[in-house]
């Protein structure tokens, strides 16, 4: 994967990434551990994550540790997260990227359904920002008197939005609604979190090749890259060099609260 930033740039950083196994989570932990980082890679199942650590590992200046979660599931998200800190002592960073479809039209959505994408992308967002802030960030705050960080080091939440927040999608009405939510989250976090300071941003991506769009199917996948100002939908590494420039306090310092819409032109905020 090219190098879009300097080298070395999250050298002695610990960056928390989500969906990790797979598509876009899986390139944005490469991409993030190929600028120094180390990162902690969580998703469902552990032999896929194994392997995905192993992959990683080969470009990693810092092995990557693997953690399987559910990250609906509270206590497996606590415990991730303590993983974390006992592991490496700090957390930089959190990447919240896991996300699951379910899609059929509102008539015939089930409501187990529309749960279970609510739950992934919604609950497992807040759970992680918050185990993230109530293990670690929180109490250096206190220690620092109740003033805020300004200690200089390098501190973000990250989270992922989809370009159907704003424009709907048809068979998305549980997905469309946990985005919606995610960019709601995301400027309510980055007001409590700038105590902290630590920026909170959030992607909305366009159409990109992963295994989540495979149900899309060769037609529909050439007529979202049609609905595109660039004439295509986008690789994953694409949406790992915005979160990387998201990360990095020399781009993007001065950056929080924000939705970023990478699609491609697909919609025109
Ligand atoms: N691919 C796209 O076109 C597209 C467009 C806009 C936004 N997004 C968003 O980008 C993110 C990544 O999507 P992707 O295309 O890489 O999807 P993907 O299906 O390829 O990968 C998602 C990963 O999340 C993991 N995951 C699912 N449920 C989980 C859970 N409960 N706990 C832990 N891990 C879990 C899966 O195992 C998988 O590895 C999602 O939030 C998605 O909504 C994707």
């Amino acid at each position: 994967m090219a190098r879009v930033l300097r080298d070395g740039a999250f050298e002695g950083e610990t960056h928390i990434v989500t969906g990790a196994a797979q598509g876009i989570g899986n390139a944005v932990a490469t991409m993030l551990a190929e600028h120094g980082a180390q990162v902690v890679l969580v998703d469902l199942d552990p032999s896929r994550l194994e392997e995905a650590a192993q992959e990683m590992a080969r470009v990693a200046s810092v092995s990557p540790i693997a953690h399987a979660a559910n990250v609906t599931d509270e206590a497996q998200v606590q415990q991730a997260v303590g993983a974390a800190l006992d592991a490496t002592g700090s957390i930089h960073g959190v990447v919240n990227v896991a996300g699951i479809t379910k899609d059929a039209r509102i008539a015939k959505k089930s409501y187990d359904d529309f749960k279970a994408v609510l739950a992934v992308h919604l609950h497992g967002t807040f759970l992680f920002t918050r185990e993230v802030a109530a293990q670690h960030w929180h109490p250096l705050f206190k220690a620092n008197g109740n003033e805020p960080l300004d200690d200089g080091v390098n501190r973000f939440v990250l989270n992922f939005s989809s370009v159907s927040a704003r424009n709907g999608n048809v068979g998305q009405v549980d997905y469309t609604a946990a985005k919606g939510a995610i960019e709601s989250v995301t400027k309510t976090t980055a007001r409590e979190f700038s105590s902290y300071r630590a920026r909170v941003n959030a992607i909305a991506p366009g159409p990109v090749n992963t295994p989540m769009l495979e149900a899309v199917g060769e037609a529909g996948i050439a007529a979202m890259g049609r609905a595109t100002l660039t004439g295509r939908i986008a690789e994953p590494e694409q949406m790992a060099a915005v979160i990387c420039a998201l990360a990095d306090p020399l781009i993007s310092g001065y950056i929080t609260g924000q939705v970023l819409q990478v699609n491609g032109g697909m919609y025109l905020a």
